[in-house]
């Protein structure tokens, strides 16, 4: 594989891959015009859709072809703390898991989840039946113990992002229509908002094997459909929030394009907007938003939903699209509370919103603006956590405020306890809303400078546009530019080790970089035409998460190292397996080691020739930058997720979009998936059941911690 042969990658273009940054950018026309129409993706590869040879491993056999699971034999002079038998690198119809390892298939798109909720059907699509249904597209996930302040890694609240739809994947019968656009259906469309946003699951360890409970009082769906969500901070009620359906600029209806996330310290549940432009349909020709907008890469609609929405048409509803893009939080211990888009975070393309609780009491939040030079952000609260009670140990299993029915009902037997819960909680409730958004700038000499976002201070003044921090969060990019931001190469998620006070920030891959008229390489993003990504380390200065300086510098540099065209760095211990492409979500375990997921879209067969996967990464000691291959996803799918129980004996991973990217190289298939012949029928294999993205547990034979 060359460097530069990256002609395989243009005709999988992610979302995420296409700058809009006009300091890096050359045309925007040109820019929109390499996208795929909706139209394309609805077909899918139309030419290719015959019913051949091949049609019967699309139909369900493809788990028997499988290759056999040969372990990599692991190093005797492995530097690592992890004692797994690496899995081999390779593509299949199925999931792989290291050696003495289980993956569970906990839930999937369409299971039942709410009371009253249908069997999945895939040939009946209902907005109805999917608001009470798991939703599609797992990316993010939290655990969140029960009872709330305890460490409990056996019973807890999984809270589960529904990023997107794979429109083509989802219903039957768009392949073959003569016009794939007209063939779908208002009761499709509104499918599909409802199968987006988040799952809150509970969920039990029951001999060793963990369990959905049925009908908990906890188990909720937040959906863009119906679910009425709250705004708040310093941009709400601003006229540019404003619209016909919400004068007061204050409630929108539903998230969108939920990828990553977080968990606060009090329990409640962060949802990232971040591809939210894709819904939106019109034209910016004499927008009051047309600066914004663009800025943000629209239009480009990948979904329908403007022709039987409104709200999702530009023109029709100019402002509807400055209520996306925000931090959501999500109390699941409160089933009447709305969500509430925290605007104090910022607009922009979140990846995620992970945090920790700095020296000083501070919630500090970081978050990647994923797309193609765009910038890296910290959110720093201006109060202090008030932290939740200590639990007194219980041995017998019961909470220590009570306990919680077969029902999901609790019976609190302490009620002292409750009420300081309950005190703690509201003392947090709206701690989200004022504080100080930063960006990064990473300098040559390997500092970091965080630059503040606040209205009034340098450049962010009415000249340029700014009339109150409002406008300054409403167009957080445009602002961070005009600090002089670092453009980086697609910032994924990013996560603090509460173990080293370090910080990891997954950088996906850049092709642009270097290229004429785009940004060049710098010092943190140091290969030109970056098909591989990297990952870089944060040290904030003296430990402080608040500070406005750090250092930055790169744990790896992904990609094939035996190739010195790629210019990939590892630590030598790292075998033919365990190198990776393209690092997105990650994790890190009690022991402060990373986990990656990747995310190589269609570019697989180029940037690894192998599925996504999730790889341990060593970050201390003689084995620091070090990966190991963990586990694969089957064809076609993306690795989202990871997350570790505290105990790390449970690593829960979301396997994404099974059977939709980069089918066209999979070897004996070699064509574009679609609902009726899909690359793979994963996890069901079963005849006439499309793949279903979906959450597994993975957990160890022996009971021990994943990875040793
Ligand atoms: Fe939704 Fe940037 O991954
Ligand atoms: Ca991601
Ligand atoms: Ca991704």
């Amino acid at each position: 594989m060359s460097a530069l042969d990256n002609a395989k990658l243009d005709s999988a273009t992610d979302p995420d891959d296409i700058p809009v940054n006009p300091t890096s950018e050359p045309c925007l026309d040109d820019v929109i015009q390499r996208r795929f129409s909706r139209r394309d993706l609805l077909r899918g590869a139309l030419g290719a859709l015959a019913a051949g040879p091949l049609a019967g491993l699309a139909a369900g056999t493809a788990a028997a072809t499988a290759e056999p699971q040969q372990p990599a034999s692991s190093s005797p002079d492995d530097p690592t703390r992890f004692d797994f038998p690496e899995i081999p690198r390779g593509v299949d119809a199925t999931h792989h898991v290291a050696p003495g390892y289980s993956a569970q298939v906990l839930i999937r798109w369409g299971d039942p989840l709410l009371p009253g909720a249908p069997p999945f059907d895939p040939q009946r699509p209902s907005a109805a039946a999917q608001r009470r249904q798991f939703g599609y597209n797992n990316d993010f996930i939290g655990y969140i113990p029960l009872p709330l302040g305890s460490s409990n890694s056996e019973h807890g609240l999984l809270c589960v992002n529904h990023e997107y739809t794979n429109t083509g994947l989802m219903f039957p019968g768009l392949a073959d229509a003569e016009d794939p656009a007209a063939a779908l259906t208002r009761a499709m469309v509104d499918t599909e908002l409802a199968a987006h946003g988040g799952s809150v699951v509970e969920i039990h360890k029951v001999g060793g094997q963990w369990r959905l409970v049925p009908d908990s009082r906890f188990n909720r769906r937040i959906d863009a459909l119906t679910t009425p969500i709250r705004i708040a901070g310093p941009a709400a009620g601003h006229p540019r929030l404003r619209t016909r359906a919400d004068p007061t600029g204050s409630r929108v209806i539903g998230t969108l394009n939920n990828c990553a996330g977080g968990i606060t310290p009090w329990g409640t549940y962060l949802m990232a907007e971040e591809n939210f432009h894709l819904y939106f349909a019109g034209s910016l020709d004499e927008h009051p938003e047309q600066r914004n907008y663009a800025r943000c890469g629209m239009p480009a609609p990948r979904y329908a939903w403007a022709e039987h929405h409104r709200r999702f048409d530009l023109n029709a509803e100019p402002n509807e699209a400055n209520r996306f893009g925000w931090i959501v939080e999500m109390d699941p211990f409160d089933p009447d509370a709305p969500p509430v888009k925290r605007t104090a975070l910022g607009r922009f393309k979140h990846e995620g919103a992970e945090c920790i609780v700095n020296g000083d009491g501070r919630l500090v939040i970081y978050s990647g603006d994923d797309q193609r030079f765009e910038y890296l952000y910290k959110f720093v609260t201006e109060g202090t956590v008030t932290p939740l009670p200590e639990p007194p140990a219980d041995p017998t299993g019961q909470t220590f405020a009570g306990r919680i029915d077969a029902a999901g009902q609790v019976h609190f037997r302490e009620q002292d306890m409750h009420r300081r819960i309950a005190e703690a909680r509201a003392a947090n409730r709206d701690l989200l809303d004022s504080g100080t958004l930063y960006v990064a700038r990473l300098d040559a000499d390997g500092g970091v400078q965080w630059l503040p976002l606040v209205h009034g201070q340098g450049p962010l003044t009415a000249e340029n546009g700014f009339n109150a921090q409002a406008d300054v969060l409403i167009e957080t990019r445009r602002a961070a530019t005009l600090l002089g931001a670092t453009p980086m190469d697609r910032p994924e998620d990013v996560e603090p080790n509460p173990v080293t006070g370090k910080v990891y920030v997954s950088l996906t891959n850049n092709k642009h970089r270097g290229k004429d008229g785009y940004a060049d390489i710098d010092a943190a993003n140091p290969r030109a035409e970056n098909l591989w990504g990297q990952v870089l380390e944060l040290t904030p200065t003296d430990g402080d998460h608040a500070a406005d300086t750090a250092r930055w510098d790169l744990l790896v540099r992904a990609g094939d190292p035996t190739d010195p065209a790629v210019g990939a760095h590892w630590n030598p211990a790292t075998t033919e397996h365990g190198w990776f492409a393209c690092p997105d979500n990650c994790a890190v375990d009690p022991a402060g080691r990373l986990w990656i997921a990747t995310d190589q879209g269609g570019g697989w067969p180029v940037t690894s020739g192998g599925a996504d996967g999730v790889y341990a990464l060593e970050t201390e000691g003689p084995g620091r930058g070090t990966a190991r291959a963990f586990f694969r996803v089957p064809v076609g799918a993306e690795m989202c997720g990871p997350r570790f129980t505290p105990d790390g004996r449970t690593l829960f991973v979301a396997v994404q979009h099974p059977a939709a990217d980069g089918t066209e190289a999979y070897p004996g298939f070699e064509r574009s998936s679609t609902f009726e012949y899909p690359a793979t029928r994963w996890p069901d294999f079963a005849d006439g059941i499309p793949p279903r993205p979906s959450v597994v547990a993975i957990t160890r034979d022996d009971g021990g911690e994943i990875g040793g």
